[in-house]
């Protein structure tokens, strides 16, 4: 499977097995940070599959529109767009949604992971304003109970979810349980 062009928010932490995994099968994906030393790294660790790190701090709307319409300009239309977006910036999505609609006419997937909120309610709430051309895959990270402990996910197994969901076809992934909510770390 090739994703294309691919864009990525969020991608330089945790989930950087992840990005490394979509730029091995994609044409060309750019992902954005504010940390220059964390795009230097996961830069130098991809270089071989055409990965671009870009600096952005994408609280700054006017320059998150920019990286989007230079994105699509350099390398034409988006084929997906991976968010894993901090609850702190409600405007990203829906900018991503809206300029990538008045940009093209092709499908595109956005795959929205959505974690660690301090509320059940902010991560099973469904994306409700997907562009027409648009399939959302929603990641829903949850935390691993046993039936006595409970632990957060780990890096490698929030990026082995995201994978799973990009590569099926599944509008919803829970990684790990949601359930019982109260049981979790
Ligand atoms: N469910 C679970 O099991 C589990 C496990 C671990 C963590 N978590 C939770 O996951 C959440 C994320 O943790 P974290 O922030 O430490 O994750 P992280 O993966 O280390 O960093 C978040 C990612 O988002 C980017 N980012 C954040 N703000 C940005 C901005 N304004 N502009 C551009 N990029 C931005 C970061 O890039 P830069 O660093 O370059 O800004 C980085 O790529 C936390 O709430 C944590 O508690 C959940």
């Amino acid at each position: 499977m090739n994703y294309g062009h691919v864009l990525i928010f969020g991608g330089t932490g945790m989930l950087a097995k992840a990005t490394g995994w979509i730029a091995a099968h994609s044409e060309r994906t750019v992902v954005f940070g504010r940390n220059r030393h964390r795009l230097e790294r996961i830069a130098k660790q991809y270089d071989g599959y055409g990965l671009e790190a870009k600096q952005l701090d994408y609280t700054d709307n006017a320059a998150l529109i920019r990286e989007i319409h230079a994105a699509h300009s350099q390398h034409g239309p988006i084929g997906m767009v991976v968010a894993w977006i901090h609850g702190t910036a409600p405007k990203v999505l829906p900018t991503i949604k809206e300029q990538i609609s008045r940009l093209q006419r092709d499908p595109w997937t956005l795959v929205h992971i959505k974690g660690s909120s301090s509320r059940l309610s902010d991560i099973t709430k469904p994306d409700s304003d997907a562009p027409e051309n648009c399939q959302v895959k929603e990641v829903r990270l949850g935390f691993v109970y046993d039936g006595t402990s409970s632990r957060w996910l780990t890096h490698e197994e929030i990026s082995d979810g995201v994978i799973e969901a990009i590569k099926g076809n599944q509008p919803i992934t829970v990684v790990g349980t949601l359930e019982p909510w109260d049981k979790r770390p």
